[in-house]
């Protein structure tokens, strides 16, 4: 079964064609950044407005990468949240209505859940030759770590008359800003660039963050829930009124006279104490997010944590993750960087499992901003 997966959820106009929710024929990718990057954050006008430009043509590639005509297609999966709402409809609109000049099954994705497929996806689709198969190590527990997303839910999978069916539990999410927000925002505060995460990753590794350490964030109730507005005002408040704040002020005009800027010319425009402080805000987010994962891992007895989200790229949360990892004798899958941001091929092989077991959207599909993922 093929299925065609839409992706508009927020700044990427996605399509792609999966094969039995395992095989990616075509992934197409048509990122807003370049756009929203001189306002440091998504601009949500300008992104649905966008949207519709790209979606047409987005997925007509989709469907020529992997050369396929419309009766190729065996079904089409759609985002229906969670999202900015004006970017989400322009997906749920357009798959609803091929769906119906195709007649074709149509099934609504959660957003997360097509997070949580990146991991199983990528395992299918790329995993090291002899390596096992993930639904051996299912139970799980999955941090998916985005821009707009930072949550932690535990994954079970269960299949009858050979359908594989996924369940999800709410551990804990955000009470604030996600994570990748947070790296947004300190980079915007900075002026290092858009999006925030890249530029903060690699800018980190020229600093050394035992120089600036920040407290432990201290949640009440909820030991799996997060916070990191606290943080960012806390770096904020270590760049007000220094030296710091008129070097970012010169970055900052530098960018409004040249444009963006590249990666060595941010680097060489920092001061030592800057790296420094990106480093140590990069620890502390890191700290925060394998403290909480292995906790939520610990307490659920499960061995095994999927990682996925733009954030899962970062190169310290991979390797903090992977240390603990080995100490403790967990397992840890990550996606690979191309499908840890939004695409739509990990919306095609969640939807694929919703298809296969008959679930089907109706004409009342439509967007939804908030959509928690799991009971
Ligand atoms: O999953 P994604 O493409 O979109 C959302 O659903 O939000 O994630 C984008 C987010 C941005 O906030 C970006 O700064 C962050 O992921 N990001 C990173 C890295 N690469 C992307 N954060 C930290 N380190 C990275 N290497
Ligand atoms: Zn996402």
């Amino acid at each position: 079964m093929r299925v065609l997966g839409i992706e508009t959820s927020c700044d990427e106009t996605a399509a792609a064609v999966v094969e039995n929710g395992e095989r990616i024929l075509s992934n197409v990718v048509a990122s807003q950044v370049r756009m929203h990057e001189k306002y440091g954050g998504v601009v949500p006008e300008l992104a649905s407005r966008e949207h519709l430009k790209r979606i047409v043509p987005v997925v007509r590639e989709a469907c020529e990468r992997a050369a396929l005509g419309w009766e190729g297609i065996d079904g089409i999966a759609v985002t229906e949240g969670p999202g900015l709402v004006g970017s989400l409809l322009v997906g749920v609109v357009y798959g609803k209505a091929l769906a119906r000049a195709l007649s074709k099954p149509l099934v609504g994705v959660n957003h997360l859940e097509g997070h949580v497929h990146s991991v199983l996806l990528y395992n299918k689709a790329e995993r090291a030759e002899g390596a096992a198969l993930l639904e051996a190590v299912l139970p799980a527990v999955a941090l998916i770590v985005s821009g707009g997303h930072t949550c932690l839910v535990h994954v079970h999978s269960t299949a009858s008359d050979g359908n594989q069916a996924f369940s999800y539990r709410r551990l804990g999410q955000t009470r604030d800003d996600a994570a990748g927000e947070a790296f947004d925002k300190v980079a915007k505060l900075l002026a290092l660039g858009y999006p925030g995460g890249p530029v903060i990753d690699r800018l980190a590794r020229h600093g050394d963050a035992a120089r600036v350490e920040f407290g432990k964030v201290k949640m009440k109730g909820n030991p799996f829930d997060f916070s990191f507005s606290g943080l960012k005002t806390a770096v904020l408040y270590r760049v007000r009124g220094t030296p710091l704040a008129d070097e970012a002020a010169a970055r900052r005009s530098r960018r409004e006279a040249a444009g963006p800027l590249a990666f060595e010319e941010v680097r060489k425009l920092c001061s030592p104490p800057t790296l420094d402080l990106v480093a140590g805000f990069q620890e502390a987010v890191v700290n925060d997010l394998v403290g909480r994962a292995f906790a939520a891992a610990e307490s659920e007895r499960v061995q095994t944590i999927f990682v996925s989200g733009g954030v899962a790229a970062n190169s310290r949360l991979r390797e903090r993750f992977a240390a603990r990892a080995e100490r403790g004798g967990y397992t840890i899958h990550f996606p690979s960087p191309a499908l840890c941001t939004d695409n739509a091929a990990m919306i095609a092989a969640a939807g694929y499992f919703k298809l296969q077991n008959s679930e089907r959207a109706g004409p009342t599909l439509t967007a939804h901003a908030s959509l928690p993922l799991g009971t």
